[in-house]
Parts: C-alpha cells; sequence; structure tokens
C-alpha cells in the first residue's frame, strides 16, 4: 500500500515513495548520477561537515523566509530547477512544477529538455509568475539563438546557460534500462538513439565546444540576466565576472555529470573569502544547487553567501508519487521547517545570515 501523502514529513519521505511507485526507466533516469556516484553522496555529506553557531536572545517572534533573485521576490529563497523529462515521472510533466512554484512563489527554471513543450510551461504560469530558462547550447546556434529569442519574448526573466554538461555523464543506473520514449521534447530536434539511456537519448545535440569565447554572442542577442550553471571552481567563478555575467550557479549537475566533482556547498565556501578579499562579492550572484533536502541545507549556504538554491529530485519525486499535491506538500514543509531554524539559530530574515553562525572547520579537514 502506498503511504498517505500526510505520511510525507520531509522530502527524503517522497524519494522513497518514489521508488515504489515509478516506472522503472523513470527511477533509472531521475535517480541515477555518474558513475560510482560519490559526487551525488557527497552533495548530502558536505552539508553534515557544516555546524551551526546559532546567537541566542534574538526576538524571533516573527521571522521572514522572503528574498530577491535576480530582482524576483520569493516567498523563500529556493528555486525549482531544471530537470528533463517531467513527463516520465507525471503525465503532465513540467506544468505540475509551474502550478506548485506560483502558489508558494518561488521561481521555476525551465530545462531545454522539458517534456512539455516550452509554450506550454509559460502558458501554464500566471500573470507575473517569474520563470527562466535553462539553456543546453546547440551545435546549430541559429536553433539555440531562436530558443533564447523566443523565452525572452514570451518572459523569461534568467538565461541559465548550462557549462558542466559538454558530454553527458555516463549514468549507468540510466543507460541499463533501454528508454523508448523521449517524451514531446520539441527543441533538441535530434534523431535520438534510444539504446543508452534516456540521458544519451536526448543529449546528442549539445555542443562540447562551447567556450568563454561564446559568452560576448550570448550577450548580444539578449537582453535576459545571463547566468552560468555548474561552476565548480573559484577561478571560474572570476572568469564569469570579467566575462560580465550576472551570476553562477555552483553545481555538479546533481552528480550527474564529473564524478569527484565537489559538491556546490563547498565550492561556495572555497569561493566567498576570495571574492570577499578582491571586493568582487557583489558583482555577481550566486546559486548553489545538488543534495539540497533540508531547511537547514538551504540555511547554510546563505550563510555562506549564495543568494539561492535550487532543488532538482525532490521535487521531481513529489510529483511522481503524488502529483501537484505532493509538491505542494514538499514546498511547505521546506517553509515550516525553514521558520523553525531560523528561529533556532537566531536570525528574523535571512539577510541576518551570515559565516559566523556556521562552523566549516570540517567541511575542509574531514
Ligand atoms: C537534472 N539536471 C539538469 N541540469 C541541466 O542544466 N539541464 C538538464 O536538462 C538537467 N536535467 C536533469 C534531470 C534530472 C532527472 C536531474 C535529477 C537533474 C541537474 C539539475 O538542474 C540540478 O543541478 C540537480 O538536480 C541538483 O541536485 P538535486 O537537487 O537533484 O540533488
Amino acid at each position: 500500500e502506498m503511504p498517505l501523502l500526510e505520511q510525507c514529513y520531509n522530502l527524503m519521505d517522497f524519494e522513497a515513495v518514489a521508488k515504489r511507485v515509478m516506472k522503472k526507466t523513470a527511477w533509472g533516469y531521475y535517480s541515477s548520477a555518474a558513475d560510482d556516484e560519490i559526487t551525488m553522496r557527497e552533495n548530502h555529506s558536505a552539508f553534515h561537515r557544516i555546524w551551526f553557531r546559532p546567537q541566542i536572545l534574538v526576538d524571533v517572534e516573527k521571522v521572514d523566509l522572503g528574498t530577491t533573485m535576480l530582482g524576483t521576490k520569493v516567498d523563500i529563497p529556493f528555486y525549482v530547477t531544471a530537470t528533463a523529462l517531467g513527463k516520465l515521472g507525471h503525465v503532465e510533466g513540467e506544468v505540475v512544477l509551474t502550478r506548485a512554484a506560483h502558489k508558494h512563489n518561488v521561481v521555476q527554471m525551465i530545462p531545454t529538455l522539458a517534456s512539455c513543450a516550452f509554450d506550454e510551461i509559460v502558458d501554464a504560469a500566471a500573470d507575473g509568475q517569474v520563470q527562466w530558462l535553462q539553456l543546453y547550447v546547440n551545435k546549430d546556434r541559429d536553433i539555440t539563438k531562436r530558443i533564447v529569442e523566443h523565452a525572452e519574448k514570451r518572459g523569461c526573466k534568467g538565461l541559465f546557460i548550462t557549462v558542466d554538461a559538454p558530454q553527458l555523464g555516463r549514468r549507468e543506473k540510466d543507460m541499463r534500462s533501454k528508454f523508448t520514449d523521449p517524451g514531446s521534447n520539441v527543441q533538441s530536434g535530434q534523431a535520438v538513439e534510444t539504446n543508452q539511456g534516456a540521458a544519451r537519448a536526448i543529449s546528442s545535440f549539445i555542443d562540447p565546444g562551447l567556450s568563454w569565447k561564446d559568452v560576448p554572442w550570448f550577450r548580444s542577442i539578449t537582453k535576459m540576466p545571463i547566468l552560468l550553471k555548474g561552476v565548480q571552481r573559484v577561478e571560474d567563478v572570476i572568469k564569469a565576472i570579467e566575462a560580465g555575467v550576472q551570476g553562477v550557479v555552483l553545481s555538479n549537475h546533481g552528480g550527474r555529470q564529473l564524478d569527484f566533482a565537489r559538491s556546490g556547498i563547498e565550492i561556495l565556501a572555497e569561493t566567498m573569502p576570495v571574492l570577499r578579499q578582491l571586493g568582487l562579492e557583489n558583482k555577481i550572484e550566486i546559486y548553489i544547487d545538488g543534495g539540497i533536502r533540508r531547511s537547514t541545507d538551504i540555511i547554510k549556504a546563505l550563510c555562506l553567501g549564495a543568494k539561492g538554491v535550487g532543488i532538482g529530485r525532490p521535487f521531481l519525486y513529489a510529483m511522481s508519487a503524488y502529483g501537484f499535491n505532493g509538491v505542494d506538500r514538499a514546498m511547505q514543509l521546506l517553509k515550516d521547517e525553514m521558520e523553525m531554524n531560523m528561529r533556532l539559530i537566531g536570525a528574523q530574515n535571512v539577510d541576518q545570515l551570515n559565516p559566523s553562525m556556521v562552523d566549516v572547520k570540517s567541511l575542509f579537514n574531514h
């Protein structure tokens, strides 16, 4: 018997239910990561090496979780990150996430490889609801240009160029399940190779030749803020600032690309002190994703200087298990958790979160 939605008390609970109820190919695609999945596990364990230094006797009767991301006001500092092939988990696909993002006033990042057509996902948004576009850059730049221009015309407020996937990682769990249904993806426009799992089937158009030289071209074709998703070291954060982009996502793609890549939270802890030293900390917005499952993970990221965090698999699992109501509950659980933990750490709002509130000694020395 399937557990009742009310019996899910945290984001991990949805994963357990999803594993039981999802089709094997879908579970394989969503849950898999690269090679030995060491990085995927590290995305969780890195948070376990950070401890809190709460401050006492702060009046926390009222707690405000709100912040801004790229100028958009949101109710809590997470966004729904881009995850391909939403219809593997739920017949309606990504629009389920659109509706939940609206209810909780958070931003949704639309994947290039969504199952729903891009316009369907934009049409599913409420008036004023903010969405961003995640971009896989096609070898055919005319296709990419059309996608970007169209997204801007439809009101997208941010362009997140994925830079950690010149070639798709080997996700063996996914490869083992022979994949036959790439869904109604309309944007890659390529013939698909279906005998190596979902990921390989849909990724052959991605340009491994993408380089820093291309950034000015993106600047020339759009007024949307440009962010690089998948930055993995402080040197590249500095290059990104020099290239004039508005932000970066410190991310290893949920452990699905380079195994033994470090966690976003560790890269953040490496990055911010260097940026502060160089006086660059206000030049861009820094986001992280990977392994965020608890509000304490969000709070740790904000203490260390992130503007917000992306969450991927938990919402896919909640959607696959329970549809809209699942994603709704997952987001509400995070809000309730975060309100409590802000009180316990002694912060009235996210601006008060700062590096003194965390102990990262064992993050690096373990
Ligand atoms: C992803 N991710 C991803 N990223 C991207 O830039 N383009 C994409 O198409 C996808 N697709 C995708 C599918 C699935 C099933 C997963 C799980 C992930 C990576 C995603 O944006 C994000 O970096 C990670 O999901 C964050 O880690 P968690 O929250 O899943 O642990």
